[in-house]
């Protein structure tokens, strides 16, 4: 064999796995495509008025309960109500209904199990565009820092977000007093 035929076959063994390597790449970008997953960046805000909407159902040790930590082991329900604004009088979107667990001794960790429920078919004065016309469920599911907003998977959703992936943080606006409003920040991705 030639030196330049030793070369040739050199240069294509090299080069061979790069060029497996780029057309995998490609074959996953189209893949993601093809699946289509359409992205939807939502903000809300939710309203937790303690003992009125937010009441403790259980408790572990009686303990003091402050605008944010509760002894380990307290369990709350919640429903609360969804805004378009940080203003409880703004637009209604729907509720934020479920459970949550103090799940840390320092009772600033929550296990939570919450359904954010739209319902904007027949939108209020101020509702936007984006926010408008829509009808279902997002389920999110895990532990929310009242501290550290941290994102937590989006489990499922029914209706408009039917087949919802993604993630949501629970983000504390004003937890000064006990009517406490939070940032729910939803990157929610969709079949096409
Ligand atoms: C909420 O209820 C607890 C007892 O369940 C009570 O100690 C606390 O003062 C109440 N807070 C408000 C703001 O009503
Ligand atoms: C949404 O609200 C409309 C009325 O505004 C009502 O007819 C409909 O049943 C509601 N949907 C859900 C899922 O609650």
């Amino acid at each position: 064999m030639s030196q330049t035929v030793l070369v040739f076959l050199l240069l294509t063994s090299l080069a061979a796995p790069l060029l497996e390597a780029q057309h995998a790449a490609a074959t996953a970008k189209t893949r993601h495509m093809l699946h289509g997953m359409r992205r939807q960046q939502l903000h809300v805000y939710f309203h937790d008025r303690l003992n009125v909407t937010d009441v403790l159902m259980a408790e572990h040790a009686p303990g003091p309960i402050t605008q944010t930590a509760a002894p380990y082991g307290s369990i709350f329900c919640v429903n609360d109500h969804m805004t378009v604004t940080a203003d409880p009088e703004s637009a209604l979107l729907g509720h934020v209904t479920g459970l949550s667990t103090t799940a840390s001794f320092d009772g600033v960790t929550y296990f939570c199990t919450f359904t954010v429920a739209f319902n904007t078919t027949k939108p209020q004065h101020g509702t936007p565009a984006h926010l408008s016309g829509l009808e279902g469920t997002i389920n999110i599911f895990g532990l929310v820092n009242v501290i550290t907003p941290k994102p937590h998977a989006i489990s499922g959703g029914t209706g408009s977000f039917l087949m919802a992936q993604g993630t949501a943080t629970i983000v504390p606006i004003d937890v000064r007093t006990f009517k406490q409003v939070y940032r729910l920040d939803l990157d929610v991705y969709l079949p096409a």
